[in-house]
């Protein structure tokens, strides 16, 4: 059996990992360690939570004795790393938390393999990153594997930051690492803070649609479960070493995508057309927002013979329908700590 450490298996992405690994690979024992932040969720995983193999255990990727722990008790193989904080937003307002999780955290991460696979090549540290690294784009080309950084916020620095830790440990210490840099993902179980799940919660409650700006930064939105499906195929044919650009060639303008979710969710609520569209409101700009984000994922298609599975529209249809009928899951967060921040980051919009 093999034993894998998957880090934040209990926020959005990292719980569409730990799924597909624990019911497709029965011969691998999946570790679930995330510290459940308000962005962690049991609720993500009640589907596997009982199967037997796979493991949650509580805590801190900054607590090295704990990880030390696992890695001795388990004789871990491979490490799948996606614990961080993840909303740009949050950043702007608390980068301190950034700094401690993505970077410190990742190094802590970093060590504890370093210490136990010495001379090994037989494991895997794979580093889970974000397109957001490489910075902005004007209205042309896209980025790729050899784009220079330029990252912006205090999120794609942090996150910019431990790709380089990343790296920096293959070169002086030849640990075997893996590094994928995705585009927005959507999907269920996504927390309603980025703009598709915050965007459809607020249509649903008949509240504000709070557009950054003038609605025209463009994002490349792909699928969460194809960005699953992905990391399931670099972490297992994926060079050591290499990087990996992660896209849906699916760019949207941000009032487009608005438009577009409230022209759907008005049919399905069976709401006049146009009675979402009434509600965006046209918000204060976010602070260094980025214009635009498109990846090039050519080298993942051509190497590894990945592509997107879904349509976006496709995809979107889908995950409106997944709020809908999952509305518990919306209602336990929205109804908790979630308030308190929406008014923090909107009333001052
Ligand atoms: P998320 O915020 O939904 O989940 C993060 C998870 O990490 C949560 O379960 C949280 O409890 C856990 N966590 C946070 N700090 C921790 C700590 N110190 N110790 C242990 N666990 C901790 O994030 P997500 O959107 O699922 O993103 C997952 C990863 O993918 C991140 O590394 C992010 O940078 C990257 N990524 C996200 C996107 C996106 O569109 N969401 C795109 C590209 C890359
Ligand atoms: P977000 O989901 O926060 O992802 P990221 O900033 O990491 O790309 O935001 C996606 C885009 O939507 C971004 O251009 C900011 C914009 N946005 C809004 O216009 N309104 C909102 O309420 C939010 C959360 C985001």
């Amino acid at each position: 059996m093999k034993h894998i450490l998957v880090t934040g298996g209990a926020g959005f992405i990292g719980s569409h990992v730990v799924r597909r690994l624990v019911n497709n690979y029965k011969d691998y024992h999946i570790i679930n360690l995330d510290k459940l932040t308000y962005a962690g969720n049991l609720e993500n995983l009640r589907d596997v939570e009982g199967e037997s193999n796979y493991t949650f255990v509580r805590g801190d990727i900054l607590d090295s004795d704990l990880i030390e722990k696992l890695f001795q008790e388990y004789d871990i193989s491979g490490v799948i790393h996606l614990a961080a904080e993840s909303h740009v937003d949050r950043s702007i307002s608390n980068p301190m938390e950034f700094i401690q999780t993505n970077l410190v955290g990742t190094v802590t991460l970093l060590n504890v393999a370093k210490k136990f696979w010495e001379g090994r090549n037989d494991v895997c540290f794979y580093h889970i990153s974000t397109d957001e690294v490489y910075g902005s784009l004007g209205k042309e080309g896209m980025f790729t594997e050899t784009t220079a950084y330029d990252p912006r916020s205090p999120y794609s620095s942090s996150k910019a930051g431990s790709d380089h830790l990343v790296r920096a440990y293959f070169h002086t210490y030849n640990l075997p690492i893996k590094i994928s840099n995705c585009s927005n993902n959507y999907g269920s179980y996504q927390f309603p803070e980025k703009l598709i799940p915050l965007m459809i919660n607020n249509i649903i409650e008949k509240k504000d649609l709070p557009v950054y700006g003038k609605g025209d930064n463009i994002r490349d939105w792909l699928w969460v479960e194809d960005h699953a499906a992905a990391i399931d195929l670099v972490f297992h044919k994926g060079e050591v070493g290499e990087t990996y650009n992660i896209g849906g060639h699916n760019e949207w303008k941000n009032l487009d995508l608005v438009h577009l979710l409230c022209d759907i969710m008005d049919r399905k609520l069976n709401r006049p057309a146009g009675d979402a569209r009434s509600r965006i409101k046209f918000v204060q700009d976010r602070a260094g927002h980025d214009m635009r984000y498109a990846i090039d994922a050519s080298k993942i298609e051509r190497d590894l013979g990945w592509t997107p599975s879904l349509q976006f529209e496709q995809g979107l249809d889908m995950t409106i329908d997944w709020y809908l009928t999952n509305s518990d899951w919306l209602n336990n967060i929205t109804s908790g700590a979630y308030k308190s921040y929406y008014e923090s980051q909107y009333k001052n919009r």
